[in-house]
């Protein structure tokens, strides 16, 4: 059978044909960043969240991480409230213990019923960042932990930033592929030009390409830095570097390539993570390696430059996506209307990757 479905033919209670993309929900079966390794000291806990369902992740004194529902069962109450004990976590309330298998154990108390078992989440920690697998736990072995071998790398130094957005993560994969808003930044980069070069797509996937040329302003001194060039005239370097965004579900990257440098002057690594239920908050957890420059240095001493600069073009773009998310809320529903062939694949792409929600589900 081919796939050509029309509306008729959708049977009732099927997904719909065309969801409302921000209504979609992740796909639990990967790995998300939840927390910095530098948030969560040893004998702590730090309470986080993924979709909606409050998690703690603890840190004994000795020995691995690991996370379980945020929750009590006696109670309710957060866990990560209490206290690490050994390798337990004790309850601030009545002071009910769980190991990290999620036992319950309840010294000096007589319980009527058999002790409450807390569910565990498979818990990982990699480069400074702290994931949960909050799908199928099965899977968990086979989905493998995003990479990200710049941080490793002396060649370049990385910032790890994030913040909470207050849009569904589909606007934010839309807004980082789609540099054809270089009009909002244009007061801290000047004129830029874009040209798409290309874009490849596949199951998981969707890259686009993209060059550039200054048609107006000077090159801030922060572009200066990441290039390890001064660029006077605008003109002379006319779609030379090369940026290339993918999407490879459910992360995104973007990579900064220029002639006459083997290796990438910057690499991003970015995962949108979902706050609460209806996915609508967002943490950002990001990943910025620049190359070091010649002199090696002088990119530690240009620092606190290149942070304000990103962050000034990360709050623009904030701004922008939050504002999307009110005219959606405002709009009852998804009322864009993409013309950009690139974002429609991106837009699929979230779509056929991530979960339909209960109001498409019907
Ligand atoms: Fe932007």
């Amino acid at each position: 059978m081919t796939g050509n479905t029309s509306e008729a033919a959708i049977p009732d209670g099927a997904a719909s044909p065309h969801p409302d993309i921000r209504r979609v929900r992740s796909n639990p079966d990967f790995w998300y960043p939840v927390a910095w390794s530098r948030e969560l000291r040893r004998g702590r806990t730090i309470g986080v969240r993924y979709a909606g369902q409050p998690i703690v992740v603890v840190r004994p004194e000795a020995g691995a991480i690991f996370a379980l529902d945020d929750v009590c069962p006696h109670l309710q109450l957060p866990l990560s409230k209490g206290e690490v004990c050994g390798d337990f976590i004790r309850c601030a309330y009545h002071g009910l213990k769980y190991s990290r298998r999620g036992q319950c154990f309840s010294p000096g108390m007589k319980l009527e019923n058999e002790p409450p078992r807390l569910r565990t989440w498979a818990c990982r920690e990699k480069d400074g960042l702290i994931f949960v697998f909050m799908g199928d736990l099965e899977k968990s072995d086979s989905i493998a932990l995003p990479d990200f071998p710049r941080v490793r790398d002396p060649h370049y130094r990385t910032r790890r930033f994030g913040k909470v957005v207050q849009c569904h993560y589909s606007f934010m994969h839309e807004n980082l592929m789609d540099m054809n808003h270089q009009i909002l930044h244009s007061r801290l980069v000047g004129g830029m030009k874009p040209r798409f070069l290309g874009m490849d797509r596949g199951e998981d996937f969707v890259e686009a390409r993209y060059t550039f040329a200054r048609t107006s302003g000077r090159q801030p001194l922060s572009e200066a830095l990441i290039y390890g060039q001064r660029r006077k005239d605008g003109r002379d370097f006319a779609y030379r570097d090369v940026m290339t965004i993918r999407t490879q579900y459910p992360y995104q990257t973007l990579r900064i390539e220029t002639e006459g440098i083997d290796e990438p002057v910057m690499e991003l690594w970015i995962a949108y993570v979902p706050q609460d239920r209806e996915e609508l908050i967002n943490r950002v957890f990001g990943l910025l390696s620049i190359r070091r420059l010649k002199i090696p240095f002088l990119l530690d001493l240009a620092w606190p430059l290149l942070i304000a600069f990103t962050e000034r073009v990360f709050t623009e773009d904030r701004e922008i996506v939050e504002l999307e998310q009110q005219a959606w809320r405002e709009q009852d529903g998804d009322r864009n209307q993409e013309v950009f062939p690139v974002i429609m694949a991106l837009r699929q792409l979230l779509i056929q990757n991530g979960m339909p929600s209960q109001k498409d589900v019907g």
